[in-house]
């Protein structure tokens, strides 16, 4: 999620991490830093704001150092503040690294640096743990050191670091996490995005996971976690800049929904103790007692996180047996809700940043009401002005249209929704168990929904639907708020106008716009009303309406209603949400790339929508 450049050379090292830096920040990063070697010492310059922020604050004369590395962060662990910000340094300054990922198991590293070892740490972050496990075990030699260090850390990441007593020389290690060694003439780079070393050389090394490196300028050294040395080809990057940042994808978008089964993932790291189905997030700081107290959920967000919100409420309230109302932030603050004691709000923003969802937060809390807030951004005023963060661990979002976000803000009203269910009591720990087998499967069922066959599937479908202006989504039950987020999609980027509908209540009016071959995408994955929507679907057919239909494996009479299927793999009926929004995202931007739109900037919309 953060981004990572490294340089070993005789250019200025300064110059040249601040250039791959500003490239890497087209993600939008919220602190830089840069760690210099010079003469025996380090140079430490950081600074929470944008990279040109860093650039302001490093002093002159720097331009006689030639080896550093540099890093701009996006916040999981930790406010994004100057000291928050990497490098992070070992007790005597003498070993700075900079890390992109999360270190699970960093509270007990920590309590044992602290506690045992005598280590003082003076960040929020996970970070600097590494900063102190690293100089627990260094001798001299920083790539021996990492090596012993990271056999105790659990977690994903990168890691770059350098030594003050080890001049010219960078060490790196991975897992999970991206990390390419580019090689050029008399210097070498390394960087966490192929973006950062373009401009440079096309001639790249790519480290695995597992793998260390340590890197001058004239040497790559690179080897496994048990020290034996690795041969690794050279590989020729062939993408211009534009797509590079892109991952090799043509749009934002796409790289977004493909980044999804790690989006996931990354929510659920650390909050699922999988050996006891427990779910962990006594971290919210919400006591046992204010959450048994709780009589009523208010769920307040705007656009695709009002999606999300709904499913919430059907899997909080079956869970839990609390009420939930949920509500769009712009109705909430002027309907004069029937705020009460013992309530409890919850507001969805992916940025953190939604006007709207900013002032129900505020209304919310003048009327002495706790907010929990779940968003992706850490230090977004609404997580700044809630009593309690939810953190969506989904990395930056590009798009205007939202994908990963939407799917982590359900992976965390899921496990919310557990917890809750654990804490009061209210939850079989059958069911318990079947959900969070069920969640830790969706990473994986992911990855197969977006396997490239069926993704050609459904585009043929996305061709025939892009010659229209008019479509629908149906669905019952919770495939009615996928419904509703499916049509927003398509809306939004392929400009084609959809309507969402409860099934049911086709018959109530659209029925009457269904004619010949308009494209009507029915969601028919919640087993416990199949037959119900098959009936909704037969009217849509009987009136010639091309049906393309999103349902499980296995429910097997929905083939035969249908003029194209996309099939999610099994899935209990709760869950299904999270895997049968990616078919209609899908849809949605192939339907707009076939029509040929802005995909990732459409027309009149914004990403963060700071006006009310
Ligand atoms: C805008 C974006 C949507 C987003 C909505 C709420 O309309 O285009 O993608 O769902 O704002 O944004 P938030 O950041 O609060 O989730």
């Amino acid at each position: 999620m953060c981004g990572i450049v490294g340089y070993t050379g005789n250019r200025t090292a300064a110059a040249l991490l601040l250039e791959g830096l500003k490239k890497l920040e087209y993600r939008g990063y919220d602190s830089a830093g840069l760690a210099l070697q010079q003469e025996g010492r380090l140079i430490i310059a950081k600074k929470a704001g944008s990279v040109a922020d860093l650039e302001s604050i490093l002093e002159p004369g720097l331009d006689q150092n030639t080896v550093g590395i540099g890093h701009t962060r996006w916040a999981t662990h930790g406010k994004p503040t100057d000291i928050n910000a990497h490098p992070h340094c070992s007790c005597g300054d003498e070993i700075a690294l900079v890390h992109n990922g999360i270190i699970e198991n960093h509270q007990e590293l920590k309590e044992w640096l602290a506690t045992d070892q005598g280590h003082r740490f003076i960040s929020e972050t996970d970070t600097e743990v590494l900063a102190h496990l690293i100089e627990e075990f260094y001798e001299g030699d920083l790539l021996m050191a990492m090596r012993k260090a990271m056999k105790r850390v659990i977690g994903s990441y990168t890691v770059l670091a350098l030594s003050s007593r080890e001049p010219g020389r960078l060490v790196c290690t991975r897992q999970s996490s991206p990390l390419i060694i580019g090689l050029g003439e008399n210097e070498n780079l390394v960087a966490s995005d192929i973006t950062a070393l373009l401009e440079h050389t096309r001639n790249t090394k790519i480290l695995e996971d597992g793998e260390f490196a340590a890197i001058t300028a004239d040497t790559i050294e690179i080897i496994d976690a048990d020290g034996k040395a690795i041969e690794r080809e050279v590989f020729e990057v062939t993408w211009d800049l534009e797509a590079a940042e892109k991952g090799g994808f043509d749009h934002f978008m796409l790289k977004e929904i493909m980044e999804q089964p790690d989006a996931v993932r990354e929510t659920m790291r650390q909050r699922i103790d999988h050996s006891s189905y427990k779910i962990q997030l006594e971290d919210l700081g919400f006591s046992a007692g204010e959450l048994q107290a709780i009589e009523k959920f208010y769920i307040i967000a705007c656009g695709t996180a009002y999606h999300a919100g709904l499913v919430g409420k059907n899997v909080i309230e079956s869970l839990t047996g609390i009420p939930v109302e949920v509500d769009v932030a712009s109705e909430f603050r002027y309907r004069e809700p029937l705020l009460k004691k013992n309530q409890m709000v919850i507001v969805i923003s992916q940025s953190g940043e939604t006007a709207d969802t900013l002032a129900a937060l505020r209304l919310a809390r003048q009327s002495d009401l706790k907010v929990l807030a779940i968003t992706n951004v850490v230090g977004s005023s609404v997580s700044r002005e809630a009593d309690h963060v939810f953190y969506t661990w989904a990395g930056p979002e590009i798009a205007v249209a939202s994908t990963k976000a939407y799917l982590t803000q359900l992976v965390a009203l899921y496990l919310f929704a557990l917890y809750l269910g654990q804490i009061r009591n209210s939850t079989k720990p059958a069911i318990t168990e079947q959900i969070v087998e069920g969640l830790i499967a969706l990473p994986g069922q992911l990855k197969a929904i977006l396997a490239a066959d069926s993704i050609n599937r459904l585009k043929q479908y996305c061709r025939h639907l892009a010659g229209w202006d008019s479509a629908f989504f149906i669905g019952r039950n919770l495939d009615y708020p996928v419904a509703m987020e499916g049509a927003l999609k398509l809306k939004e980027i392929s400009y084609i106008h959809a309507e969402a509908y409860a099934a049911g209540e086709l018959k109530h009016g659209p029925l009457a716009l269904i004619i010949e071959g308009i494209p009507v995408i029915a969601l028919a994955t919640q087993k416990a009303v199949l037959d119900k929507t098959l009936s909704n679907i037969q009217e849509v057919n009987a009136r010639g309406g091309a049906v393309f239909a999103i349902t499980q494996e296995g429910f097997k009479d929905v083939v035969r209603q249908v003029d194209a299927v996309f099939y999610l793999p099994p899935v209990i009926d709760l869950l299904a949400p999270v895997l049968s929004a990616v078919p209609t995202q899908l849809i949605a931007y192939y339907a707009a790339v076939e029509r040929g739109h802005s995909v990732d900037k459409p027309r009149n919309l914004a990403k963060s929508v700071t006006v009310e």
